[in-house]
């Protein structure tokens, strides 16, 4: 039988914009409290939302973050680590600093959240973890950005991980990966066209079902495409 989302407490990172404030928007209609992880403003204002600071680069931030969301809402059931970045990094370039960010941003960032959030995901019982990854982090696509790539295939491995480790208090740990969707991160793409894409909305919608899952109905990994490709 699915969760029941009324009262349940989830964290949300990158919620300023994009997929992570469609997934708030998305998980305020249906009933959840929500914490979002913020580093700068969230254009949203609902009385079962509290908004913290959240740098994913800061190792302090997220149990800062969890700590917030414990003293307003006193338990955490789930978490959704949605921030994430895609500075350009190839196979031949020497500056690895984009690379370096966006494993700081895109694999540890969860990591840390994670984490921080652990105990209470473990007391919650039915402690859930969503993890925003990419289909960048199945196969390499039509993007050259290996640095991207490494960041998402890590965190699908990460998602994996999480969920072994948590098996037992109950926790279920899923991956959400998508292919292009609408937002910023993709506005000035020029491999697809934008009208094409999928819509972030339908991605929360995914993101809001796998929280709700029964504890013995466990997507691991849910691969999402606006587009035709040989196995997805
Ligand atoms: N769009 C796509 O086609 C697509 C496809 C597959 C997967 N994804 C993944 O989906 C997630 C959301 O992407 P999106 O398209 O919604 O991107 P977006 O519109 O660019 O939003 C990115 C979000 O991440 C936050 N963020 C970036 N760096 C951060 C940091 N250091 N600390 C805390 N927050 C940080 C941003 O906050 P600020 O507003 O403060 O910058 C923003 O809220 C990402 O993990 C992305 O890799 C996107």
């Amino acid at each position: 039988m699915m969760l029941d989302p009324n009262g349940r407490v989830a964290l949300v990172s990158g919620a300023s914009r994009g997929i992570g404030l469609a997934i708030v928007r998305r998980l305020l209609a249906d009933g959840f409290f929500v914490c979002a992880g913020a580093r700068s403003t969230v254009p949203l204002s609902d009385p079962n939302l509290l908004v913290a600071h959240y740098e994913a680069t800061d190792p302090a931030s997220a149990p800062a973050w969890v700590a917030a969301a414990v003293a307003r809402f006193g338990r955490i059931d789930a978490v959704v680590n949605t921030a994430g970045i895609n500075p350009v990094f190839r196979v031949l370039d020497e500056d690895e600093s984009a690379a370096d960010q966006m494993f700081l941003v895109n694999t540890k960032g969860p990591l840390r959240v994670v984490r921080a959030a652990w105990p209470h995901l473990v007391a919650a019982g039915h402690g859930r973890i969503v993890n925003i990854a990419s289909l960048s982090g199945k196969r390499v696509g039509s993007s050259d950005n290996v640095g991207y790539q490494m960041s998402k295939f890590a965190l699908v491995g990460a998602t994996q991980a999480m969920r072994k480790a948590g098996w037992k208090h109950g926790i279920r740990a899923s991956a959400l990966c998508p292919g292009f969707v609408r937002t910023d991160m993709t506005a000035d793409s020029t491999l697809f066209a934008a009208a094409a894409m999928s819509e972030a909305d339908d991605v929360a919608a995914l993101a809001a079902q796998l929280l709700l899952l029964p504890d013995n109905a466990v997507v691991a990994e849910l691969l999402v495409n606006c587009r035709l490709e040989d196995t997805l």
